[in-house]
């Protein structure tokens, strides 16, 4: 007989919920930011500049613009790349509303192309079926952390003459066809919100290796300015023309400093995530009724997020039940995402459902698993037990 599921009185797998996503923050950090506080720049100083070229030298660009978030980064981004009212961008629908936000922001037109059904990320020729002569730029996403077909999507932007971002707020780290992420696009944009890579607390960056687009990204988070603070100082010079409209998007000393001490050890804990990772898709390729999505073998996948794809029509329940359930065992299962135009406010703007089949459908199967470097195996084994539990219940 089924064991009694938490959500209906039974005893839950753990006493205290996981969380899908939760920060390392150790001792170095903690002092990294001691010292900054400690210093004469509280912001836009000396950390600022050291975490600018930590991540450009991290992801091989030419520059780097630290803002105060993986938003202002596509805000930025979005601007750099000149889109303004009629320009049409295209887009994934799986991803944060923030992704197709930034172009509603600067006036840009989002539009949704349809996403792989294997990997969950965008597919390129949907992309190209919706390029128009409106068409300004490709906005990628690269879910879950792993790349988008990047080589693909560059040579369609280019060819065409449209700017390529990637939103790769996932992918710090990741890297395809052995070149990294924050070096390939045009411009690309990373996320240090607690729940990514590495965290600032809130927090992001801008790479290019577009001498030509750097300075704009550089006034956008500093009002349009020509100069900023610190520079003047040192120049003795009282004003700077504002040439931009730009806003307050400048990211702390005390962030940077935490930045770059979280930025040394990217890479152990990219290999806690890849190992808890590859234990989860050891114990769930035997499990009939989940399916995880395709990883290429030419990218390294950051391992931002574990989703996995419920074979829905073989259970008796929906995904949102199996999620409640999975909670009630002490699992804090989450789902990324509805598709952006889902939200009311696409819809008020017009957007109808309908848009992207692949998107739509999948999700509804989808639910993304607890990974965290701080998790321990026994956290995965739980993970695994209440999947086991929940998925017996519901099979059909
Ligand atoms: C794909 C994607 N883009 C952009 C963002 C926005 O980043 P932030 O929360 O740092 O503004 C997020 C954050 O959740 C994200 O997942």
């Amino acid at each position: 007989m089924a064991e009694t599921l938490a959500l209906h009185g039974g005893t839950p797998v753990r006493a205290r919920l996981l969380p899908y996503a939760h920060q390392t923050i150790e001792e170095d950090d903690v002092q990294a930011v001691v010292a900054a506080l400690r210093s004469d720049w509280l912001t836009t100083g000396p950390a600022v500049e050291a975490f600018e070229r930590a991540v450009a030298s991290a992801v091989e660009s030419r520059h780097a613009v630290a803002v105060n978030s993986g938003t202002a980064a596509l805000h930025a981004a979005v601007f750099a790349a000149g889109i303004g009212p009629g320009d049409e961008v295209i887009t994934s629908p799986l991803t944060f509303a923030a992704s197709a936000n930034a172009v509603l922001y600067l006036g840009g037109t989002p539009i949704f192309a349809d996403i792989r059904p294997d990997t969950l990320n965008v597919d390129s020729a949907e992309i190209e079926a919706r390029i128009t002569p409106k068409t300004r730029a490709i906005l990628t996403v690269d879910f879950a952390g792993q790349p988008c077909d990047l080589d693909a999507l560059g040579h369609l932007a280019h060819a065409r003459g449209l700017t390529m971002i990637e939103d790769a707020a996932h992918a710090l780290g990741a890297s395809h066809k052995g070149r990294p992420v924050g070096a390939i696009a045009d411009l690309t944009t990373f996320s240090f919100h607690p729940a990514k890579l590495i965290t600032t607390g809130e927090g992001g960056m801008v790479t290019t290796n577009r001498d030509d687009l750097a300075p704009r990204l550089r006034r956008f988070r500093n009002h349009g300015l020509e100069s900023d603070f610190r520079e003047r100082t040192e120049r003795g010079a009282p004003y700077s023309p504002m040439v931009d409209l730009g806003y307050n998007y400048r990211l702390s000393d005390l962030q940077c400093a935490l930045g770059v001490s979280q930025l040394s050890k990217l890479e152990p804990l990219l290999k806690r995530r890849a190992a808890i990772a590859e234990r989860y898709a050891g114990a769930l390729g035997g499990m009939e009724l989940v399916k995880i999505p395709a990883i290429l073998p030419d990218c390294r996948h950051a391992w931002h997020i574990f989703p996995i794809l419920l074979e829905i029509q073989r259970l008796s329940a929906p995904r949102d039940t199996v999620l409640a359930a999975l909670r009630a065992e002490g699992i804090g299962a989450t789902v990324h995402y509805v598709p952006a135009y889902w939200h009311p406010y696409y819809e008020a703007l017009g957007y109808r459902r309908g848009l992207c089949p692949r998107a739509e459908a999948a999700y509804e199967r989808l639910l993304t698993l607890p990974l965290f470097p701080g998790m321990a195996d026994a956290d995965v084994n739980d993970v695994l037990a209440a999947l086991r539990k929940v998925l017996g219940y519901y099979a059909q």
